[in-house]
């Protein structure tokens, strides 16, 4: 019968199987899916595996603290973290249409981690044969049911190493469901943090930027965002939001009155959203005196923000992030 337990035991045994004496590795980017399954693949094969944490600078308050630390802590993985904040700031500078900026990103977190496949796979050891993913249940069925490999080029002039690496995926996560994957991570030791994150874009707050975005506004979104997070948990509204977007209107400014004396700042967008997949949302009917806090606190701490307002948009028509 299905627990926990069961499907830990299972999944390490399958994993031993299939990758043998050979080495793995998984990227991770903070989200509860890669969690889980990297956690999986320690449990089952050490210091086989190698973790690859790609920072681009554009995460929330603590959670790169929270993967470097907490999941080292409550797993042992080997974990390779890869700073590159300016080389990202330094991709985007300039650039503010959402679509040029998400492609950016991902062009840039492709390289980077690349890199540091390279790096792992010239380390001495065992040959490096396998790619830890945390596909669920879901995405199988969407995409088909296929199992498969996945491919990397080189070509960051990394000498000794063929063109073109084929890696065979580990997938342990294949036959659940979400609240199974938590289910699991939380039987795994993992923390709360982690296995009860709700969904974050993978390019980060570099979409919650409306504007270009710089090191300067990323700092201002991070405290903003922190406040909001910090809030909605002390009134227990976590598991009624699907997510609360916090978005930096950087382009915009209007008058406000601060202190003594006539400010001109930005706004910011509190958009909290209930759903059940993502595709359809509504906004979600937070407490006025929760949104009063948000609101007081962050035009009092926030350097730059004089106002913040409310999105009482459903998706459709609007998406849940801005950009
Ligand atoms: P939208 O804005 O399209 O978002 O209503 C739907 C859900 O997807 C998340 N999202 C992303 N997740 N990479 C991701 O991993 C992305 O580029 C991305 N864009 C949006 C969004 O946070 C919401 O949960």
């Amino acid at each position: 019968d299905w627990t926990t337990g069961n499907v830990i035991e299972e999944q390490v045994a399958a994993i031993r199987e299939q990758v043998g004496d050979k080495r793995a590795i998984c990227g991770l980017s903070g989200g509860v899916d890669s969690a889980v399954a990297a956690a999986l693949v320690q449990k089952a094969i050490g210091s086989q595996l190698t973790c690859v944490y790609v920072d681009h600078g554009l995460m929330r308050k603590g959670e790169t603290e929270q993967v470097e630390k907490d999941f080292v802590a409550a797993t042992g993985v080997q974990l390779k973290v890869v700073d590159a904040e300016e080389r990202f700031l330094k991709a985007l500078a300039g650039v503010s249409d959402p679509e040029e900026k998400r492609k950016i990103i991902g062009r840039e977190f492709i390289r980077v981690f690349e890199q540091a496949q390279l790096e792992i796979m010239q380390e001495d050891g065992p040959e490096v044969a396998f790619l830890v993913q945390g596909t669920l249940y879901p995405d199988v069925v969407e995409s088909g049911g296929g199992t498969g490999t996945a491919n990397i080029k080189s070509h960051h002039n990394v000498g000794g190493l063929p063109d073109d690496i084929e890696f065979e995926l580990v997938e342990p996560l294949r036959q659940l469901f979400k609240d199974e994957v938590r289910m699991v991570g939380q039987e795994l030791g993992l923390p709360d943090e982690i296995v009860q994150r709700q969904p974050f874009p993978g390019p980060g707050l570099g979409i919650r930027i409306v504007g270009e975005v710089t090191k300067e506004r990323l700092d201002l979104l991070r405290e903003a965002d922190a406040i909001a997070r910090e809030e909605l948990t002390a009134a227990g509204l976590d598991r009624d939001i699907w997510q609360c977007p916090v978005v930096l209107l950087a382009d915009v400014r209007s008058v406000g009155v601060q202190g003594d004396g006539r400010t001109y700042g930005h706004p910011i967008v509190l958009r909290p959203v209930s759903s059940e997949d993502a595709m359809t949302a509504d906004w979600s009917r937070l407490p006025y005196d929760v949104l009063a806090k948000i609101s007081t606190r962050i035009t009092n701490e926030v350097k730059d923000v004089n106002r913040v307002v409310l999105d009482v948009t459903s998706k459709p028509p609007g998406t849940i992030e801005w950009e």
